[in-house]
């Protein structure tokens, strides 16, 4: 049985370390497919895997037709948009994610990213502070929960709107729910984005809604790319110099939004959140863990192309 981990980013050392002990702790065979910067690199080396391990790496159909002995693939992180689920399962493939496991990492720097803007990307001049300024959280999932917990720390008022989560889950982690997206940004000086990228979500942050903040509103995303209407957030911050855009995934459009918005947007050069060892350790191992669980016990728990 072969598990093959194919990374464009690739995991802390100590957590391939890890996921090689799980795995040849079962008897399987480890292969490691890391930086690689051509599709067809990744297409070969999937020809004779059992299982994959990948991050944001796309599984499409193409790669889904190479992978002639996969069984199972799983996304060690949250987001599973990269997966193309409709043909994993004609493919007779199992899909899956490993929620949770990384949702500290990309929290703590959803806060950080926040601290980088209202202190003006650090450029000397006075900023503001977190203590007392409503935050609003967009979507209360694993990372929306971090983000709350971190952000009570720094003294913030937290809302959260999520049409999933029932209002209890917010109240017992002392956040207010709102119940519309349009509430919670008009009612926030910072938006942090915990939004999946979806059919119902991609675009959906556009000038409307951002266009609510009140006066030197922050947008965080943390999130993808996808959700927001890039020409429409930029047609916003031409319109409002007071309006900030910072983002740990680089937009299509970041040479436009670098020009025109110097000193009020910023972008990761490549995507941080989940790049801590600690995260890495944990989606890694989880990942190698629940293909053992799948191939010995059949285990389905965490499957998401049902
Ligand atoms: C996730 O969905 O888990 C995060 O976006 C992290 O993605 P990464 O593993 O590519 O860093």
């Amino acid at each position: 049985m072969k598990v093959l981990v194919a990374t464009e980013k690739p995991f802390a050392k100590v957590a391939v370390d890890g996921i090689r002990e799980v795995v040849e702790k079962a008897g399987y065979e480890l292969a490691l497919l890391e930086k690689y910067t051509d599709k067809a690199q990744l297409l070969d080396a999937v020809k004779d895997a059992d299982a994959l391990i990948i991050r944001s790496d796309k599984v499409d159909a193409e790669v889904l037709d190479a992978a002639k002995a996969l069984k199972i693939v799983v996304r060690a992180g949250a987001g599973y948009d990269n997966i193309d689920l409709e043909a994993a399962t004609a493919h007779k493939v199992v899909a899956m994610n490993t929620p949770g496991q990384n949702s500290n990492a990309v929290a703590e720097l959803a806060l950080g990213l926040m601290v980088m803007a209202v202190r003006n990307m650090y450029n000397g001049t006075s900023g503001t502070e977190l203590k007392g300024k409503k935050l609003g959280i967009h979507a209360f999932g694993n990372v929306g929960r971090n983000v709350a917990r971190i952000a009570k720390g720094f003294g913030m008022e937290c809302y959260a709107y999520d049409a999933y989560c029932p209002d209890e889950v917010m109240l017992k982690d002392d956040v207010k729910p709102v119940h519309s997206a349009e509430e919670l940004y008009s009612a926030c000086d910072v938006i942090s984005l915990h939004i999946p990228a979806t059919a119902e979500t991609k675009q959906s942050i556009n000038k409307a809604l951002v266009g609510r903040m009140p006066k030197g509103g922050l947008l965080v995303n943390t999130a993808r790319k996808e959700v927001i209407n890039e020409e429409e957030l930029i047609a916003l911050m031409q319109e409002r110099a007071d309006i900030k855009y910072v983002t740990d995934i680089m937009p299509e459009a970041d040479a436009k939004f670098r020009t025109l918005f110097e000193g009020r947007y910023f972008a990761t050069p490549k995507k941080m959140g989940a790049q801590t060892a600690e995260a890495n350790i944990n989606a890694g191992i989880a990942a190698a863990n629940q293909i053992v669980d799948f191939f010995v016990n059949g285990n389905t728990r965490f499957q998401v192309n049902k």
